[in-house]
């Protein structure tokens, strides 16, 4: 696991893109897996930017994102498949038939799961899965936990996430309770994997995370167990762990 330092969200984000776009030169037709959230909206403007200016080609590119609220329509404007096509998929020459993001109107949690377990399979597994983490360590919906769950699953969302997602929706009644979510397993066995963090808020779990403990009530520590993992983090993120263990970035 190599954790790396970057000024501000914008060279994170610039970093981060250039990783991704790396991996479409090498397999044009390559899986990524994406993620949602606030922190990856800077990756996504940098992606679109070099489509635009040095034709980063995304025409045979394959996306699976890690998760979707259950309950809510692709067309819903709180769905995270309504929040890839605006941030990202609408700006760049995708083949919308390439993108998944799980099914959430699918009222049949395990066929809903089973599903998107099979589609991952059949496009040959994720070469590159980008990840946010959020505060209590979830990486896509896997809350914490007693156990680790490997396979793409239903979630039942923590109380802190409802809160810290009500801030997309209009009232925090309306943040669903359930999502489907990629399991543990799914998101290991991608080939590389980009963690990417922003902002004082998330310091403390950056602290946390680099601890090195692998803990299901932290599910992003799995990560330490990753071969192929990367942490792309800016100054204000890192800020307590440069002062803790400063040995355990990278670049520094
Ligand atoms: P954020 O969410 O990017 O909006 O901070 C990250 C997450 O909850 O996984």
């Amino acid at each position: 696991m190599k954790i790396i330092y970057t000024e501000n969200y914008e060279v994170m984000s610039a970093v981060t893109a250039q990783l991704i776009a790396a991996q479409i030169y090498r397999k044009p037709d390559c899986v990524l897996g994406l993620a949602t959230g606030s922190t990856p909206l800077g990756t996504y403007a940098e992606l679109i930017r070099m489509h635009r200016s040095q034709n980063l080609n995304f025409s045979k590119v394959r996306t699976v994102n890690l998760d979707e609220y259950k309950g809510l329509s692709p067309d819903s404007d709180q769905s995270y498949a309504y929040f890839m096509r605006e941030n990202f998929f609408r700006h760049i020459n995708i083949r919308p038939e390439n993108t998944h993001v799980p099914n959430g109107l699918n009222p049949d949690e395990d066929a809903a799961c089973s599903c998107y377990e099979r589609l991952i399979d059949d496009l040959g597994g994720i070469d590159l899965q980008l990840l946010g983490i959020g505060h209590n360590g979830h990486i896509g919906f896997n809350e914490p936990d007693d156990t680790f769950i490997m396979d793409t699953h239903a979630e039942s969302l923590t109380e802190k996430t409802v809160r810290m997602n009500a801030r997309f929706f209009e009232r925090i009644e309306d943040v669903p309770t359930r999502a489907y979510t990629m399991g543990i397993g799914q998101i290991m066995a991608a080939k590389t994997v980009i963690l990417i963090a922003n902002g004082a808020d998330k310091a403390e779990t950056m602290a946390r995370f680099a601890e090195r403990t692998i803990d299901p009530h932290f599910q992003g520590s799995i990560l330490h167990a990753h071969r192929n993992a990367y942490v792309i983090a800016d100054k204000a993120a890192l800020s307590i762990l440069i002062k803790q263990a400063p040995q355990l970035i990278s670049n520094r």
